[in-house]
């Protein structure tokens, strides 16, 4: 009888230790390991999309590697150093929720002292090269739209407009205007008609949480501006 309490309390502990594994949460384990990182610190944090843009990072005769990973939440962070410089490199994975996600973790974890995204840019500009480094003086999302119903344009109000919460200031896009081969037909309407890009919500680390602000246009810090 004795012997089977204990093997139930093991199967509970067991069954309680995957529980904790799939929420997710920092084991003890990984803990040391990312507070023992943090006193090499602080890193520059390098999110990088994939592994097709990474490699040729990872290959670079200007990275060595400090042999040290840690994975985290399907992520592995990669320690070393490019020159002087004590970096992170972390696979996002494609597109703005993967970058959310793990540039988040990257900053909540680790003590960073800048984030570098590292790409191929998709053609943004023919001018540039490879191995060229931009910062922008602002950057935008461009992520939450006021999709308007067919019928309506620029004169009318869109939903929650009058609350001050979407209004039409910044821009928008009418998908007719992109339609192709039309060259036959007299008018080339649409019934996905216009979308308004919209200023997103954000809430500032050092803002009061819960409490809202609205930007479009990010500005990036100047020190980065003044380092290039
Ligand atoms: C990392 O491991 C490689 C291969 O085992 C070794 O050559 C290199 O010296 C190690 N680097 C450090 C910083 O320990
Ligand atoms: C779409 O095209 C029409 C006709 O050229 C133009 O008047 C309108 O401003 C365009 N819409 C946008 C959002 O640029
Ligand atoms: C536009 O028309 C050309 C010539 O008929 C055709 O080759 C092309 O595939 C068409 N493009 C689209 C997007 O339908």
């Amino acid at each position: 009888m004795t012997a089977l309490k204990i093997c139930s309390v093991i199967i509970l502990a067991v069954v309680l230790l995957n529980v904790q594994e799939t929420n997710g949460a920092l084991s003890s384990r990984t803990w040391r390991k990312i507070y023992k990182a943090n006193r090499n610190g602080p890193y520059l944090g390098l999110v990088i999309p994939n592994l097709f843009e990474m490699n040729p990072l990872l290959q670079s005769p200007s990275f060595t590697s400090s042999n040290l990973t840690l994975d985290f939440d399907g992520r592995r962070f990669r320690f070393g150093t490019i020159g002087e410089k004590k970096v992170i490199l972390a696979m996002t994975g494609l597109g703005v929720i993967n970058a959310g996600i793990t540039t988040q973790l990257l900053l909540s974890l680790f003590k960073i002292e800048g984030v570098v995204h590292c790409g191929i840019a998709g053609n943004a500009n023919p001018s540039l090269n490879i191995g060229d480094l931009t910062i922008p003086q602002y950057w935008s999302h461009t992520g939450l739209w006021s999709w308007q119903r067919y019928g309506q344009g620029p004169k009318d109000e869109l939903p929650l407009e009058s609350d001050g919460d979407y209004p039409k200031k910044i821009a928008y896009l009418e998908f007719a205007n992109y339609t192709v081969n039309a060259t036959h037909v007299a008018s080339c309407d649409n019934l996905l008609n216009n979308i308004w890009f919209e200023a997103e919500e954000v809430y500032p680390i050092d803002g009061t949480p819960e409490e809202r602000q609205h930007t479009f246009w990010v500005a990036v810090d100047p020190h980065y501006l003044q380092k290039a």
